[in-house]
């Protein structure tokens, strides 16, 4: 298992929200907080969607209800056409902080996901070595995750991401801490990785450039309670290399849109 096409007899799953709402009980307020109203998208097996917002709007809500880790208030999420009623083994995400376990070794992070299914030492080792290689991090497999920069770390989460195989990724601002240049390598290896084994994605970020730089759409929110105000489809070829789409005027030009659209571009007035 887990090689590229390991999953070729399955369908990619598509992940659906279907009127999802979602208050939290107040904290330390009189009244509860409604995060997210009456959310409604599909994104297709195969496809990348980003999702961008003000903070607060309810982005890590709705990626948390995807990976099943928390309920709807109202409302259902599909992942495959399934209601999502907890973690599913073929949904994996990834956050800006790398939840890397201080006490494992790299290739012991990478392999823990498989541990947990139970997948024999030689196997894992296997997927261990070859994730590491993919992501530049060859012989580093012993080191502890401390003696890593931050961008060596966050390759080590992407490694542990892919090690189980998923087919769903839910990307939550996973590039946001690190320095320009490491993000634009971090991305071409997502973007090579997910065109190459065809999975679909949902990636929430604050950088415009990096939303079109990665998807096929990109689903934008207004302020808490966060609820879609626009869709936009990227239309530009080339998703499996983003630093080539970086340098289409079509990028620019929608990072402008986005601008506009979050009330950004008002900012940018002299006062
Ligand atoms: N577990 C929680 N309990 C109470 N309120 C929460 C909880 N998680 C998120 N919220 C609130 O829901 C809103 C949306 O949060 P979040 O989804 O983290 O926004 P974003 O990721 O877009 O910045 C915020 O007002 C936040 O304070
Ligand atoms: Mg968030």
């Amino acid at each position: 298992m887990n090689q590229p096409g390991f999953h070729s007899h399955l369908s990619v799953p598509a992940l659906q929200f279907e009127g999802v709402s979602k208050r939290f009980a107040a904290r330390g307020r009189s009244s509860e907080v409604l995060a997210v109203r009456d959310i409604n998208f599909r994104v297709a097996g195969g496809e990348v969607v980003s999702i961008i917002g003000p903070s607060g709007c309810g982005k890590s809500t709705l990626l948390n209800m995807g990976a099943g880790l928390s309920r709807p208030s109202a409302g259902l999420v599909r992942v495959g056409g399934e209601p999502v009623t907890g973690p599913n083994k073929h949904v994996a995400f990834m956050l800006q902080k790398d939840l890397l376990m201080p006490w494992r070794t790299i290739a012991e992070n990478v392999e823990f996901g498989l541990e947990l299914r139970a997948v024999a030492t030689q196997r894992r080792q296997e997927v261990s070595h070859r994730l590491l290689q993919q992501c530049h991090l060859q012989g580093f497999e012993k080191h502890y995750p401390h003696q890593l920069s931050g961008g060596m770390r966050q390759r080590a989460a992407m490694a542990r991401t892919l090690a189980v195989d998923p087919l769903v990724l839910l990307m939550d601002e996973p590039f946001s801490a690190l320095d320009a240049q490491t993000k634009m390598i971090l991305q071409q290896d997502l973007a090579q990785t997910v065109a190459r084994e065809g999975k679909t994605m949902v990636f929430i970020t604050h950088d415009l450039a990096e939303a079109a730089a990665l998807s096929d759409r990109i689903l934008v929110m207004s302020e808490r309670p966060g609820t879609f105000i626009e869709e936009i489809a990227v239309d530009m070829p080339d998703r499996d290399n983003p630093m080539q789409r970086r340098k289409h005027t079509r990028l620019s030009e929608l990072v402008s849109h986005l601008m506009s659209l979050l009330k950004l571009d008002a900012h940018s007035k002299v006062h």
